[in-house]
């Protein structure tokens, strides 16, 4: 599963096979993601972005149960220092939509996933990890690849 070790290296890339095997990498990125503070998660419709956030509230010891924002546009979840936001930009169709959330109101407070970061990436905050998960066949299975780093 793993290629890359995320402690020492800041990019590489992981093969999921299943959704345990994602959740294992979710799981195995947290303290990068922590460090980041806000992640970006990109890749294409059901591609497992909103798995992927899923799992890592799951590693951050968040039971509550996370759902799609896609019309809520902003979900908060956990308390003190496991909080965890998650925001969706898949709907938005500006900038200013996007502004009008005030999301850096969350940026810091513990850890803020943007899916679909990638769709306005000059409002995005610098320097901030990016992960993108892309469905592709190995054969007859479907594979995540997901790679991170901050390109
Ligand atoms: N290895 C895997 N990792 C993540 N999800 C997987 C995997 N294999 C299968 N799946 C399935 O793919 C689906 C991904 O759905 P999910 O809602 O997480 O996608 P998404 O990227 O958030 O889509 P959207 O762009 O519509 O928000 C889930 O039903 C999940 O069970
Ligand atoms: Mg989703």
């Amino acid at each position: 599963m793993a290629t890359d070790n995320p402690a020492t290296n800041h990019s590489g890339e992981y093969t999921a096979r299943n959704v345990q095997e994602t959740a294992l990498i979710a799981a195995e990125l947290l303290p990068l993601m922590l460090r980041s503070g806000v992640v970006s998660l990109e890749g294409p419709l059901g591609a497992g972005k909103t798995h992927f956030v899923k799992a890592t509230a799951l590693a951050m010891g968040i039971t509550e149960d996370v759902t799609s924002p896609t019309f809520t546009l902003l979900q908060s979840y956990g308390v003190g220092e496991s909080r965890l936001h998650h925001s969706d930009w898949y709907r938005l169709e500006s900038e200013s939509e996007v502004l009008a959330l005030g999301l850096e109101e969350y940026y810091g407070d513990g850890l803020m996933f943007i899916e679909w970061g990638d769709k306005f990436p000059s409002i995005l905050p610098q320097g901030i990890l990016r992960i993108r998960i892309e469905p592709h066949l190995e054969g007859a299975d479907e594979v995540r690849v997901i790679r991170w780093g901050n390109h």
